[in-house]
Formats: structure tokens, C-alpha cells, sequence
């Protein structure tokens, strides 16, 4: 018996829920190909998240989608501002649906970490210049920290703007017939950007406090589930740490879990880290600990907590769900070299055919 490939439920606010076929999530990874910088999906998505559905994720994540152009992390980054590019995610959903997969698309604003080249080496690291297609980038404070072109500070008019941008991609996200919304707070983007006393210098309602600094994460969080469908669930990503004495610390994360699920949130993932460089652990499952005060702080909430950041081994996996620690696992670079990771992970773990997420096109792979 696996608890991993047990199925298990996202809780909606009208009380039906999403049944994932088991614990098993394809965390989110940009691919940085869209069709003509515009933003738009292509075939190598509907192949990349195709196959990881039919290799046996009870979740596939989308990767991080833009709600704005200017909140693209490069000009190669997919989108939902537009209803072209819902109408191109359409087919991605359905394939990744008929598999037995459902399917989440991580909604993202990039903030001042937008315009640069991600796919490039590590010398081409920097802004995009505006004569090479780039664009002023905008957070909730100046800031030199990323080492980028200083973004333009948002007032207040703007910050509403942005607000609806989620809730307006949000709800192109429910007509390509998503599954699931997942917001993107982490990594050092726009949300963790007001969030981190380290990059949110406001002296305004977003800035100062605790209770100002999370208001922008709370305000997306209202206007997403306030058109995001009462049916679906809404789940949120989260740098649980900054790793630096000074800036969004685990204490805060905890905090701020217990107002997310009050406001509709019901699953959530467990990164960390993204703003200025790494301080923090490595090594095998170097992020569960975050996942695991946060599984304790949301307990008995009906909450669906991931743990996600080198957990390879399957053994590891199961373990992480058995401990109570999580109750699932995002696999994000084990699953770029593997798209059966789940189906191959069953197998390791024991799980008998009628339990095993293996495509049955793919069956014979068992002999
Ligand atoms: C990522 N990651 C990431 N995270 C996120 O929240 N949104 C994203 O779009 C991306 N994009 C992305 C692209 C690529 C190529 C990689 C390798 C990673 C981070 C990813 O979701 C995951 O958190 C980390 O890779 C750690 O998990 P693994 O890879 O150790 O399982």
C-alpha cells in the first residue's frame, strides 16, 4: 500500500471538491517557448504537459503564466491576458484532462524580476535592454537587489490595476477549463516582492507592517476567488523563507497560511527563497521542513499541502506522506528527465496495476 498514490480531494468552498488520482504534482517550470513572443502556448506544451499526464501526475502545473505582458519574466513566457491565449491552453487542458490527469495553470506577475533572458548562460544574466525588446519592470519599491534595470514603483491606481489583471486571467484560466489556479507568491516575483521586508520599502497601506506587506497577496487572493469558480479550488506557491535574517521568515508564512485558507485558499506548495542570493539548506528534500510547519499550522482545515525541491526517489516521496509531513509531493526536474516519474514511482513503491497511473498505451512498459 502506498499513501502516495492514494487518491485524495481538494477542498472547493461549495463543499464537492477535486479528486486527484493520486498525491503525485508536476510542479511548475517554464518552457520558455511560446509561439512568437506573444505569449501564446504552443505544441510543446501540449507535448511537455501531455506527457507528464499520461506518465501518471495526479496534478499537472502549467507553468508560470504571466497576468500582464510586463509581468513576463522574459518576452518567451506564456500568458493569459488575452483570450488568444486561452483559446491555445484549450487543447493542453483537454489532452492533460483525458488522460486522468486534472490540470492547474500557475498565474504569475513576475514584478521586478521581469525582462531577462532565463534560458541564457549565466554571462547573458541582466535586464533585456529596451533596444533588444525590453520593458520598464514594475514592483512595490526601487530596488538593486536582483541586480537588474530598477523597477518603476507602483501607486496605488497601478497596484489595483494589477489586482484585476489576476482576477481577469484568473477567470480566462476557468474558460480554457482549468482545474486549478495556482497563484504565484514565491521566488522573488511581484507577490513575494511586497511580501519581503527586503524588497517592499512602501511607507503606504502595502508597505511597513506585517498586515500591510501581504495586503497586495490578500487583495489577488480575494479578486482570483471571487471569479475562479466555487467548484474549483485555489492554491497558492510560497517562498516559506527567505533564508535572511530580516526578511519573509517562516514564522510570517505560518501566519500568513491560516489568512489564506480563511480567504478560500485550499492547496498549498512550499518553495522558498528568490530574493538576492541563496542562503538557505540543500540536499535531498531540503524544503519539507517548510511544508511540514505549514501542513501543522493548517490542520484540520481540509488544506492540501506539497512539499517540493529534490525529492527524486520515490521511497523519499512516500515517506514525506506517510510522516504527515506533506500530503503530496511536486516533482519538478526528476520529471523533465522522466515523464513517467509517477507511473515508474507506483511501480518502485509496489503499487498494483489497477493503482498505477501508467497510461494503458504504455502498459507493456511492465513486462
Ligand atoms: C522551475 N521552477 C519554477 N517554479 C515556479 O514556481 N514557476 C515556474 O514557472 C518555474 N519554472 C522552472 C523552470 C525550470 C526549467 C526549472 C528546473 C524549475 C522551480 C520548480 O517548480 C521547482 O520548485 C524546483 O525545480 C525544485 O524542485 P525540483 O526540481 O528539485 O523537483
Amino acid at each position: 500500500m502506498s499513501k502516495l498514490f492514494e487518491p485524495a480531494t481538494l477542498t472547493t468552498p461549495d463543499g464537492t471538491g477535486l479528486q486527484l488520482r493520486n498525491r503525485t504534482v508536476l510542479a511548475p517550470m517554464c518552457q520558455y517557448s511560446v509561439s512568437a513572443r506573444d505569449g501564446v502556448p504552443t505544441d510543446w506544451h501540449l507535448v511537455h504537459l501531455g506527457a507528464r499526464a499520461a506518465g501518471g501526475f495526479g496534478l499537472v502545473v502549467a507553468e508560470a503564466t504571466a497576468v500582464v505582458p510586463e509581468g513576463r519574466i522574459s518576452d518567451r513566457d506564456a500568458g493569459l491576458w488575452n483570450d488568444a491565449q486561452r483559446d491555445a491552453w484549450k487543447p493542453v487542458v483537454d489532452f492533460a484532462r483525458a488522460q486522468g490527469a486534472a490540470i492547474g495553470i500557475q498565474l504569475a506577475h513576475a514584478g521586478a524580476k521581469a525582462s531577462t533572458y532565463p534560458w541564457l548562460p549565466a554571462q547573458a544574466e541582466g535586464s533585456i535592454p529596451m533596444g533588444d525588446g525590453g520593458w520598464e519592470t514594475v514592483g512595490p519599491s526601487t530596488t538593486d537587489i536582483f541586480g537588474l534595470e530598477r523597477p518603476h514603483a507602483l501607486d496605488i491606481p497601478e497596484i489595483q490595476a494589477s489586482v484585476q489583471a489576476w482576477a481577469d486571467a484568473a477567470r480566462r484560466a476557468d474558460e480554457a477549463g482549468f482545474d486549478v489556479v495556482q497563484i504565484h507568491g514565491a521566488h522573488g516575483y511581484l507577490i513575494h516582492q511586497f511580501l519581503s521586508p527586503l524588497t517592499n520599502h512602501r511607507e503606504d497601506a502595502y508597505g511597513g507592517s506585517y498586515e500591510n506587506r501581504t495586503r497586495y497577496a490578500r487583495e489577488v487572493i480575494k479578486a482570483v476567488r471571487a471569479v475562479w469558480p466555487d467548484h474549483k479550488p485555489l492554491a497558492i506557491r510560497l517562498s516559506g523563507d527567505d533564508w535572511v535574517e530580516g526578511g519573509w521568515r517562516l514564522a510570517d508564512t505560518v501566519r500568513f497560511v491560516r489568512e489564506a485558507r480563511e480567504l478560500g485558499v485550499t492547496a498549498f506548495d512550499l518553495s522558498s527563497a528568490g530574493i538576492g542570493a541563496y542562503h538557505g539548506p540543500s540536499g535531498p528534500g531540503f524544503q519539507v521542513p517548510l511544508a511540514a510547519a505549514v501542513r501543522e499550522a493548517l490542520d484540520g482545515t481540509d488544506s492540501f499541502v506539497t512539499a517540493v525541491g529534490l525529492l527524486t526517489d520515490p521511497a523519499q516521496a512516500e515517506h514525506v506522506v506517510v510522516t504527515g509531513q506533506a500530503d503530496g509531493v511536486s516533482v519538478g526536474r526528476a520529471a523533465l528527465k522522466d515523464a513517467h516519474w509517477p507511473a515508474n514511482a507506483a511501480k518502485v513503491l509496489g503499487v498494483a496495476r489497477d493503482g498505477n497511473p501508467r497510461a494503458d498505451q504504455y502498459w507493456r512498459a511492465a513486462w
